[in-house]
């Protein structure tokens, strides 16, 4: 009888290689500013890929972009700057796990989905040197411009591996 293929993400997210986006995810980064993306509601219109580790540090990820614009917006470059840093880091683990998970089931759109994902990379550091460096009330519409590319990614690049996954994983037994 044709088996379903184990889900080996399953164990590779539990088996620590992700302790350290675990870390930045749950970071208690309030600071001396009492302020940080947990204080911005949870976003409601993430796309969806149907993979529930890969949602749920999308959700993270849009979090920290919101609360990023509303410190740009408060004109507070310290906050930023802090915000920033995260998620940069954050973003790069998580950019790492899916190819990590992209490359384990010889996911055929993987280079091209590299691509983008570093040059999502540049641009986020790009703001971070405008953050120390420019008028802070100049920036929001820039980070806002990353969300929206970020959650386009979501919406096209990520659904797509989302759904190679789940057909790959939970897809009807033949
Ligand atoms: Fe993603
Ligand atoms: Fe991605």
């Amino acid at each position: 009888m044709p088996r379903r293929p184990s889900s080996p993400h399953r164990s590779l997210w539990r088996s620590g290689s992700n302790a350290r986006l675990e870390r930045l995810a749950t970071a208690r980064g309030r600071g001396r500013h009492g302020y940080n993306e947990k204080m911005v509601e949870t976003p409601t219109d993430t796309p969806h890929t149907g993979v529930p580790e890969l949602d749920g540090e999308h959700v993270m990820q849009i979090r920290l972009l919101l609360a990023l614009e509303k410190a740009l917006e408060g004109a507070n470059r310290t906050v930023a700057l802090e915000l920033i840093s995260r998620l940069d880091k954050f973003t790069e683990s998580h950019f790492e796990s899916e190819q990590t998970l992209m490359r384990l089931y010889g996911y055929r759109g993987t280079e091209e989905h590299e691509r983008e994902h570093a040059r999502l990379l540049e641009e986020l550091r790009r703001l971070t040197k405008r953050v120390a460096s420019e008028d802070t009330k100049a920036l929001p519409s820039a980070a806002a411009a990353i969300r929206s590319w970020v959650n386009n990614h979501m919406q096209t690049f990520d659904r797509a591996f989302g759904a190679f996954v789940r057909e790959l994983t939970q897809g009807p037994i033949g």
